[in-house]
């Protein structure tokens, strides 16, 4: 076996030799990476936004900006999985589509506190800002640390018509007006009062959609029962005149 003739072509040429080992390597993981990357980029479920997901309001967009800088997203993660207690816990499982707004995404991976996929409108305003400005205030036990200035800074919001153009490029289908109207719906806020529009707002329009869609699919299953009740009544009717 050990003295069996071998040609280039074999495994001991790659085997033996660290410089066709490093390009075969190269080879194979772009391949594979073409195969698995590629076709993401095509496919609807992750390059189309799901019903109920809209770009950001341009406060919204500010507050995810404080979200990223205050490093919100080093304890909190913004994907609820499959996991059935995480469904009964969070609300729906997340998907691609709900985040293709999102440059960059900020799906997390550590979960210090809760996920907040889908915190929006769980708690009032008023919770939220007491929650920031001070967490031990609503739930004694917490850790999360403490954000008082957020309350105290209004946000200098010059270039918030500058960011909105460019996450047009990247895809977001802000329009002239809302990118022109911009820095006057974020005029005289506070970076808190962005923060909290932006939490409110995570989640929210997915379940309405969905529960919209549930919605009209009991009503129409109810109008399908009814006219198959119906007609059979009235069909049933002359038959028995006639006998
Ligand atoms: C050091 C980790 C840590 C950081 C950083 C952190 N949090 Fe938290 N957060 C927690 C923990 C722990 C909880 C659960 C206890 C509580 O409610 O305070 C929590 C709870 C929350 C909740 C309530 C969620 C729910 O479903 O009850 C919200 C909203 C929240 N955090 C927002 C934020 C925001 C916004 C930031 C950034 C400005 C932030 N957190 C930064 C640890 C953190």
């Amino acid at each position: 076996m050990a003295n069996k003739k071998s040609g280039f072509f074999s495994h001991q040429t790659l085997e033996k030799n660290i410089g066709w080992m490093i390009i075969a390597s190269i080879l194979v993981v772009s391949f594979a990476g073409l195969v698995q990357i590629v076709p993401l980029f095509f496919q609807h479920s992750t390059t189309q936004p799901v019903a109920g997901v809209e770009p950001y309001s341009a406060l919204r967009l500010m507050g995810r900006d404080v979200y990223i800088r205050e490093g919100c997203v080093g304890c909190h993660s913004q994907q609820v999985r499959v996991l059935a207690a995480e469904v009964q816990r969070y609300g729906s499982y997340s998907i691609a589509a709900e985040s293709v707004f999102d440059h960059p995404f900020l799906w997390g991976s550590k979960r210090t506190g809760p996920d907040l996929a889908r915190v929006g409108e769980r708690y009032s305003d008023d919770w939220h800002r007491i929650h920031l400005r001070d967490p031990r205030k609503v739930v004694p036990e917490s850790n999360m640390p403490a954000y008082p200035w957020l309350e105290k800074t209004v946000i200098t919001g010059e270039n918030v018509s500058d960011r909105m153009r460019a996450l047009r490029k990247l895809g977001v289908p802000y329009s002239d007006e809302e990118i022109a109207g911009a820095p006057k719906a974020i005029e005289g806020k506070t970076e808190e009062d962005a923060l909290v529009a932006y939490l409110q707002g995570l989640g929210v329009g997915v379940r309405k959609a969905k529960q919209a869609e549930q919605a009209k699919k009991a009503e129409e299953a109810k109008k399908a029962v009814q006219s198959a009740t119906q007609p059979a009544a009235q069909s049933a009717a002359p038959a028995a005149a006639g006998g």
